[in-house]
């Protein structure tokens, strides 16, 4: 079996990354680089991405990072297969830069483009670390995305559930600023959260009697701003509300895992003992991590978790993707253009304001 070489890069949000990932002759893959260049320090002012800014940034540092990736895979240019770009969903601007340099790249050293899909990245991550069978549930919490995805195969993912309104993520951003915590607010919230009383506040938990698998958590950023309203944010405040939102969060999310798995037995026919991988920047949070496999037993199933690393963006996420592309012969055209709304499931409708 040949050796494949896939450099991966990742700009459709606020991470400039760049991996190399290679499948060795005896099939095992390995991830020989994934520098990851965060663009914490331009935004924090901001308590949010702005566009312009990180366009700006990936296009500083594309060239380095990739550099870096590289020289540190220990392998020159002319010892890859193949490059690998996400293609979208997200920003516009790094999603030109980041597509832009791919297309290049590959066609100066004559090697195929392959556009990815930054949901298929999430989605397939966890194969990079752990042996796991198709078909398998996926949840996925990032800045961008909270959904319930059956990913069926390589390339076949059914959409059984999806917010109506705000991600995961972007919930804990907006609680974090109404905190006047850090940013990105994911972890600040999770720093305060390990000192506070998780039954102080109690927050509603939107249409989590509903019999779906569809989330919604713009009411519960409204309720807080309401509690917080008027507040003096000592720590202790702060403490209890990041807790109490915490938990919240954990009570969505195991009703709303319930009804995924019920869903996903009915689609398997299995009464097996399924897997869940649980992707996205919010499943770095070690609280939401060891709620939801406490729940493993009573709901006969197993969660699994990309490592730290590879849940928040980064390339080694797009080249593993992209190695999956390119032994199924799938390139790109250098015509591809960036899609910044690109669906994993592309049947499954636009659910965004639809009540
Ligand atoms: O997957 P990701 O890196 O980027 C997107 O594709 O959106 O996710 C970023 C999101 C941010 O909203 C951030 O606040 C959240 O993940 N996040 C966390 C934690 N670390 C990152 N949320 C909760 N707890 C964390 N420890
Ligand atoms: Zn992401």
């Amino acid at each position: 079996m040949k050796k494949i070489r896939i450099l991966g890069i990742e700009t459709s949000c606020d991470e400039t990354s760049v991996s190399v990932v290679e499948k060795d002759n005896r099939g095992k893959i390995w991830i020989l680089s994934n520098i990851v260049r965060s663009q914490i320090d331009v935004h924090k002012d901001f308590g949010g991405v702005v566009p312009e800014l990180a366009s700006r940034a990936h296009s500083e540092i594309i060239d380095t990072v990739t550099k870096k990736a590289i020289k540190q895979a220990g392998i020159d240019f002319n010892q890859l297969d193949a490059i690998a770009a996400t293609g979208g969903p997200g920003l516009l601007g790094g999603l030109i830069v980041g597509t832009v340099f791919a297309k290049t790249m590959a066609s100066v050293l004559k090697i195929p483009f392959i556009a990815i899909n930054h949901l298929e990245g999430h989605a397939l991550s966890v194969q990079l670390e752990s042996e796991i069978n198709f078909p398998y549930l996926l949840l996925l919490v990032s800045g961008g995305h909270t959904e319930f995805t059956i990913i069926k195969k390589f390339k076949k993912y059914k959409r059984i559930g999806t917010t109506i309104d705000d991600a995961l993520g972007e919930a804990f951003d907006k609680t974090a600023r109404l905190l006047n915590l850090g940013y990105p607010g994911g972890p600040e919230i999770e720093k305060y959260a390990k000192n506070g009383n998780p039954n102080k506040f109690e927050f509603p938990k939107p249409i989590i009697n509903e019999n779906n698998c569809d989330f919604s958590f713009s009411g519960l950023k409204s309720s807080i701003a309401q509690t917080v309203s008027g507040q003096r944010l000592t720590k202790k405040f702060k403490s209890d509300i990041s807790a109490s939102f915490q938990k919240t969060i954990v009570d969505i999310l195991e009703a709303k895992v319930k009804r995924a798995i019920q869903n996903f037995k009915t689609y398997s026919k299995s009464k097996k003992n399924i897997h869940v991988v649980v992707a996205g920047g919010v499943a770095a949070n070690k609280y939401i991590r060891k709620s939801l496999i406490d729940i493993e037993s009573r709901e006969n199933c197993h969660f699994l978790f990309p490592s730290m690393k590879l849940c928040t963006d980064n390339g080694a996420m797009i080249a593993y993707a992209g190695l999956m592309r390119y032994e199924a012969k799938l390139f790109n055209k250098l015509n591809f253009k960036p899609k910044p709304r690109w669906p994993l499931d592309e049947k499954a409708i636009f659910m965004k304001g639809k009540r």
